[in-house]
């Protein structure tokens, strides 16, 4: 089995085949974990992602629930503790839009029975005293979690390694190989050719870009900027998000302060309006921070796809091609889950629903030539 990319998704798959028992190769272009991955703020929130109930929002809960038991695997498998917090999330408002951002979001979570929990502004500033006195409302979601997602990178890539998968970092894939409607394997960008039983797409922001693929790939590069500010003790225990701004508080004090949205191609770059538009809310949150040091920044690629739904399973025309990309804003906490769709789809096992997943939802798209 050959797997392309080495983020938490690929990784997370060449450990669950490595553990089955599959031989594996990862090809990662630089260092495993260094791009999304490492740009993450870990969230673990189902309840915030998601905007209506459906195929995603099941998704989201089913790896949420997966993601406990797999933060202690990991333990086991690697020694490294990945940070799994449970405290939960809250989501706060401040004007007359969020209250009703806040109650429409509560009609239909609690409607569809999930955990979901209504608090004055008082309720609020009673759970996390560090909020601004302004808060006028919020949500509770108890099982929204975090997970700090640079140690999730190394220790998958650790578990990968360990349960038995081979690694090559620097190793670019330029093409993969399609014989008579079957994957073979791929060519590298340095014009090596390697054969491989299945192949599976996990590149991230840059699967649109490889060569040989039946159908167009519809991924691009959603770049998000995002700051670090240290706050001793720490200022929150949950981690709190407005509908402008998400703060994520790390053990260590440092909150984790994030994120924008823009569609500015391959670029990366922290640039004073990112800065200026993640400080205003931030402060607006908990007025405190404004004397907080700032002590990092840094910004990252998210695979968007134009649904913003993630491409999962099996190619619909070419034998042993499967895709697991166009994580969008939830690559960290579709891990567990994809790991086990992809290796559901390896060995041939059509059970699950994938259709709001599959890569032919967008079959008017052409492949790149
Ligand atoms: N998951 C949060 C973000 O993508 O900004």
């Amino acid at each position: 089995m050959l797997v392309i990319g080495g983020g938490v998704i690929g990784c997370a798959i060449a450990r669950r085949l490595a553990r089955d028992g599959v031989r594996t190769l990862l090809l990662e272009r630089d260092e495993p974990g260094t791009h999304a991955s490492w740009a993450a703020a870990g969230m673990l929130s189902p309840l915030v992602e998601a905007e209506e109930p459906g195929p995603f929002l099941s998704l989201l809960l089913e790896s949420r629930r997966l993601f406990p038991e797999f933060a202690r695997e990991l333990l086991s498998e690697t020694g490294t503790e990945v940070g799994y917090r449970d405290e939960g999330a809250l989501y706060v408002g401040f004007t007359g839009a969020d209250v009703l951002t806040l109650e429409e979001r509560y009609r239909w979570q609690s409607a569809a029975g999930l955990p979901v929990q209504r608090l004055s502004g008082a309720e609020a500033r009673e759970l996390e005293p560090g909020l601004a006195g302004g808060v006028r409302g919020a949500l509770r979601f108890p099982e929204d979690h975090q997970v700090d997602n640079r140690l999730l990178a190394g220790a998958l890539r650790m578990a990968a390694v360990t349960a038995g998968a081979e690694i090559r970092a620097g190793v670019e894939v330029g093409e993969v190989l399609v014989e008579g409607a079957r994957a073979v394997g791929v060519r590298t960008t340095m014009g090596e050719r390697i054969d491989a039983a299945a192949v599976v797409i996990a590149a991230g922001s840059w699967a649109g870009a490889l060569r040989g693929l039946p159908h167009a790939v519809p991924v691009s590069p959603v770049h998000g900027q995002l700051i670090a500010l240290k706050t001793t003790p720490p200022l929150f225990r949950h981690v709190v998000h407005s509908p402008r701004v998400y703060l994520v508080p790390r053990a260590d004090g440092r909150l984790i302060v994030g994120a924008t949205v823009e569609q500015v191609g391959f670029r990366k770059a922290v640039t004073p309006a990112g800065i200026l538009s993640l400080l205003g809310p931030a402060l607006e949150a908990a007025p405190t921070l404004a004397d907080a040091p700032l002590v990092e920044s840094w910004s990252g690629l998210r695979p968007g796809t134009p649904d913003a739904l993630p491409i999962l399973g099996p190619d619909r025309d070419v034998a042993g091609l499967h895709y697991a990309t166009g994580h969008y804003r939830n690559g960290i906490l579709l891990a567990p889950i994809t790991a086990d769709i992809i290796a559901e789809s390896i060995g041939g096992d059509q059970s699950r629903e994938l259709t709001a997943f599959s890569l032919s939802r967008f079959s008017s798209l052409r492949p790149p030539s």
